[in-house]
């Protein structure tokens, strides 16, 4: 690998497969910026949520459109957990945006043209130098179709929903293994089925299956597909 030369990493995967903390490791084992495109979705979900936009489940998909213009969504590095936090409208929301409310309503949002549009231009413009992993849904199909590197990372539903179960726990949200599995598997499917930039493998993805890997291992594994792709073993 050309060590001047900064790439794009594009992770992309189903809920919970451990995409985000492969793409933390790699950014910091590479000395590059991670981006969780997740967290912005979920941001402007909160929006919608605090705003009334969500109500009785049914989103007002107008009036959130309406509001995109006043949905200002910023990461900023947070020393301790050596990721960058989410701030909405100035505020750090990195905490409530992983609550259940958020996660339930989010692949909704997500669905929408007009959100994936202002959000994907946002992510696009966060890459002009490179030297950056992203992971999502759509990085490496349309946000970065051009990627230097495209993951596509996958692990069962069980070991998916067990590794969600215990992050979140650990924080303080306690919900039953069987919630957690469920709400998973309905983002999955949403987010599969979308008319707008469904989830799918681009056609040069690499797929990393991690039901039976470790995070050392996945990292290890990613670490070693990079330098294979890239040339230069020693730079890594
Ligand atoms: O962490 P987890 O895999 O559970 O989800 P996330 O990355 O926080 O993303 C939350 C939701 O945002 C997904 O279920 C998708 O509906 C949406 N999303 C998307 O549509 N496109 C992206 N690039 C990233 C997330």
């Amino acid at each position: 690998m050309n060590p001047t030369k900064r790439l794009i990493i594009a992770i992309d995967g189903h809920s919970s497969c451990g995409k985000s903390t492969l793409a933390k490791a790699l950014a910091k084992k590479l000395g590059y910026v991670f981006v969780d495109s997740g967290a912005m979705y979920r941001g402007v979900t909160l929006y919608a949520l605090r705003n009334g936009l969500i109500t009785n489940g049914m989103l007002d998909e107008k009036h959130l459109i309406e509001s995109l213009n006043d949905i200002r969504l910023e990461f900023v590095f947070n020393t301790t957990t050596e990721k960058s936090d989410l701030l909405l409208n100035n505020e750090n929301v990195e905490q409530t945006i992983r609550q259940p409310e958020v996660a339930a309503h989010v692949s909704k949002v997500a669905a929408i043209k007009e959100v994936r549009k202002k959000l994907v231009h946002e992510q696009q413009i966060m890459g002009q130098n490179g030297g950056l992993v992203m992971d999502g849904r759509d990085i490496g199909t349309v946000v970065f179709p051009h990627a230097d590197m495209k993951f596509f990372v996958t692990a069962t539903a069980d070991v998916r929903a067990h590794r969600r179960h215990l992050e979140l726990s650990s924080t303080g949200i306690e919900l039953t293994l069987e919630e957690v599995k469920r709400n998973l598997i309905e983002r999955d499917e949403l987010d599969s089925s979308r008319a707008e930039s469904p989830l799918i493998q681009a056609s040069d993805a690499i797929l990393l299956d991690t039901t039976h890997l470790t995070q050392e291992e996945q990292l290890d594994e990613a670490l070693t597909l990079i330098q294979q792709k890239t040339g230069d073993f020693n730079s890594i």
